[in-house]
């Protein structure tokens, strides 16, 4: 079980990094102030609490995303460190899902189930855009990024761009950063 307070200081870290490409504590600081991060933080509270078998109160910390965060995210879900929601409107997560380390998701953003048992694998530094959907037992490998309002139903491989409906892999400039 991770320590909740490395994860969140890990998160503010990353988001600090994306939006301001400054990690020091002037930064974390705005950070905290921005759109996204309550609900960054709550859902680090419910993972800690899940992981240690308080499934009430992870239950309190789901409603409380989900009514004050806007975003749905089941109990289950895990992500490593450095999780970063840049808005938190609108994104549904299933409880299945599971994240490596580095995820950074855009507003209205869904990860989720196609049928029951059914549902994404995420890897390491993967950003994904608005209106994003990944639907389905997909894996996400590492270095991705997913499109704005990109449908994707189909496995997408480390390092790789995927955009459209459905969503297709399409090249990246060498030597670009996710
Ligand atoms: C996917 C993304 C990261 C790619 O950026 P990029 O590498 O600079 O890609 P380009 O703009 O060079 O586009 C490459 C090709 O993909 C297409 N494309 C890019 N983004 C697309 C999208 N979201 N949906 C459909 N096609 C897209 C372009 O039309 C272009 O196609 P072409 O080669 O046939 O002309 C970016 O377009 C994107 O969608 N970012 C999401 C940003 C976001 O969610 N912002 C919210 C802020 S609140």
């Amino acid at each position: 079980v991770r320590n909740p307070l490395f994860l969140i200081s890990s998160d503010l870290r990353a988001k600090a990094k994306w939006m301001y490409d400054d990690t020091s504590p002037r930064a974390i600081a705005k950070t905290l102030l921005t759109d996204g991060t309550f609900a960054m933080i709550i859902y680090r509270c419910m993972q800690a609490s899940q992981q240690w078998s308080l499934a009430p109160l992870a239950m309190v910390f789901n409603k409380i995303n989900g009514i004050l965060g806007g975003c749905i995210i089941g109990r289950g879900a895990s992500f490593e460190e450095g999780l970063v929601f840049i808005h938190s409107d609108g994104i549904v997560i299933n409880g299945n899902v599971r994240g490596g380390s580095h995820v950074h998701l855009e507003h209205q953003v869904t990860i989720g189930a196609a049928e029951r048992d059914q549902f994404p694998v995420l890897g390491n530094r993967i950003f994904v855009g608005a209106g994003a959907k990944i639907i389905g037992p997909v894996r996400i490998g590492s270095d991705v990024r997913i499109g704005a309002n990109a449908v994707v139903i189909k496995d997408v491989p480390d390092g790789a761009t995927a955009v459209g409906v459905p969503a297709r892999n399409i090249e990246r400039q060498r030597g670009e950063a996710v």
